[in-house]
């Protein structure tokens, strides 16, 4: 087991779009470590690059709301298609202390691939699609706060600059991710 660091709102990885994971050979590490880093922080969903790494893969799990039984691997996922609208407060391991209420489409037509490389092609409503919606704008760079309404923002302006300037000194002492060899 290994907990990893958290990258925080401000860091440039968080604001890169990911790129595909081609190599499926020895991922099981990386995402046993992803769960113990998401269990640690009490978290829901966790993507690649909120650790650091820029890959096309995120984690979530959900599974004390009843809705699902399983933690769920998402690799490569692409969002083909999405229905309804509703609003939800949502919050993010990156960006500690701030909840956002964000709209979003209600259900979602996803298709991705599993740690073993297997393409599935599912629909998802609730939090599942809210939860795999905030983790995709993660590897595409977006963070909610890119969601609200600019004058909304303004509410958030001095935590969002103090969750920066952290950020910035931890990536001055992070260590490269050399355990994991893909
Ligand atoms: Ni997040």
């Amino acid at each position: 087991m290994a907990v990893m660091d958290i990258v925080h709102y401000g860091d440039a990885i968080l604001r890169k779009k990911c790129k595909p994971v081609k190599q499926f050979n020895g991922i099981e590490r990386l995402l046993d470590d992803m769960f113990d880093t998401m269990y640690e922080a009490d978290g829901i969903g966790l993507a690649a690059n909120q650790v650091g790494l820029n890959l096309h893969l995120f984690i979530i799990d959900i599974s004390h709301t009843e809705e699902v039984e399983e933690p769920f691997i998402f690799i490569n996922g692409e969002i083909v298609g999405s229905e309804g609208e509703c609003d939800y407060d949502e919050g993010c391991l990156s960006i500690p202390g701030v909840t956002l209420n964000v709209t979003r489409p209600e259900s979602i037509d996803f298709k991705y691939q599993s740690q073993n490389g297997e393409w599935s092609r599912k629909t998802f409503s609730g939090l599942a699609a809210r939860a795999i919606q905030h983790e995709i704008d993660h590897l595409n760079g977006v963070f909610i706060v890119d969601r609200i309404q600019e004058i909304d923002k303004m509410f958030i302006q001095s935590e969002l600059k103090d969750i920066e300037a952290q950020s910035k000194e931890e990536s001055k002492t992070r260590q490269t991710l050399t355990r994991y060899n893909f």
